[in-house]
């Protein structure tokens, strides 16, 4: 094996053109899938605390705010609705005029092409705030298949592009293909949260969805966040069951698995870089402590570096307006 000094590492590093043409990876606006919080109400515009630049939208507010990421070049979002009210079964999650159902139908009106991908869960739909029906204080896995089978087949007849399941329950994938297909929608594709894991960072979402459990945890549900085996068995089984685009959520400190998924499966990899992750950069950017741009950059890159094809950010917006700049 050749060594210095024949070899001298630092030859590719000495101009920035030589850098960018042996950069290995790279990041682009067409990666980035932008979070969207959608609200009852009108002329609601309320920020986050803990999301700085995030805020939920009510629909009338929607077409503005879908418009700003599309003129910026983000061709994806993700919606996540908040239902006036909610109850024990969650069911306003599938009703036809609730408030994801008249998001989408008001998405589609403005902008015809953005890809609308929805979020399937109950979460933000129930009283209890866990994202199925609940029994004696647990989770039924088999009862709340079909409600989120029923709450798929209604996003896509309200015109959603992908459906994105993300309640972890067991053979979730498999009952929603089975539905859409069923209902005609052989070619709306499934974008499975396949490896979400029981992580704290997703605190700051949960105020914004105002989908905090309001017992327990969802530990029974979940990925324990030591494991990595489990989290390919889940990705396995959703690929059998027969999603076509695999998520591994959280994204930062979930680097190892994204790799471990894409040196295993063939499958488009979407990451969710969560809000917890983009509230500490936040938070540490306002005290002046790092620079928010240079950092947020540098993570999500080493997200698209560990393998996602795609992700899922709160920076979309910021980032596309950075990479337009340096390009
Ligand atoms: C719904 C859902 C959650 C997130 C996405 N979908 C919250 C949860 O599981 O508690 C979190 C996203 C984020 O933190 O940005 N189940």
């Amino acid at each position: 094996m050749a060594t210095y000094p024949k070899h001298r590492m630092r030859r590719l590093r000495n101009n920035a053109a030589i850098r960018k043409i042996t950069q290995e990876t790279s990041l682009s606006v067409n990666d980035f899938i932008y979070p969207i919080f959608v609200t009852y109400g009108k002329g609601v515009q309320d920020s986050i605390e803990a999301m700085p630049g995030i805020s939920r939208v009510s629909i009338d507010n929607l077409g503005a705010e879908v418009h700003k990421a599309y003129d910026l070049g983000i061709q994806a979002i993700l919606l996540f609705g908040i239902p006036e009210s909610k109850d024990s079964l969650g069911s306003d999650s599938y009703n036809p005029n609730g408030i994801i159902q008249l998001a989408i139908k008001e998405i589609r009106q403005n902008l015809p092409d953005i890809l609308i991908i929805t979020d399937v869960c109950m979460c933000e739909y129930t009283d209890h705030g866990h994202c199925g029906i609940t029994e004696s204080g647990s989770v039924n896995n088999d009862k709340t298949l079909d409600i989120l089978a029923k709450i798929s087949v209604s996003h896509v007849q309200a015109g959603s592009d992908i459906v994105a399941p993300s309640a972890m329950m067991d053979g979730q994938v498999a009952a929603i293909r089975s539905s859409l297909d069923q209902n005609g929608y052989i070619e709306s594709p499934i974008m499975a949260y396949s490896a979400k894991y029981a992580s704290g960072f997703y605190g700051p979402f949960r105020e914004a969805a105002m989908s905090a459990p309001s017992y327990g945890d969802r530990q029974t549900y979940q990925l324990d966040t030591a494991n990595t085996r489990e989290a390919m068995e889940e990705i396995r089984l959703d690929v059998e069951e027969g999603a076509d685009i695999i998520m591994v959520k959280p994204a930062l400190a979930y680097l190892d698995v994204i790799s471990a998924a894409k040196s295993k499966f063939m499958l488009p990899i979407a990451s969710y870089n969560v809000s917890g992750e983009y509230s500490m950069i936040k938070a540490a950017a306002q005290n002046g402590w790092i620079d928010e741009k240079r950092i947020a950059l540098e993570i999500l890159t080493s997200i698209k570096r560990a393998g996602a094809d795609m992700i899922i950010t709160y920076y979309a917006k910021e980032a596309a307006q950075w990479l337009a700049k340096t390009d």
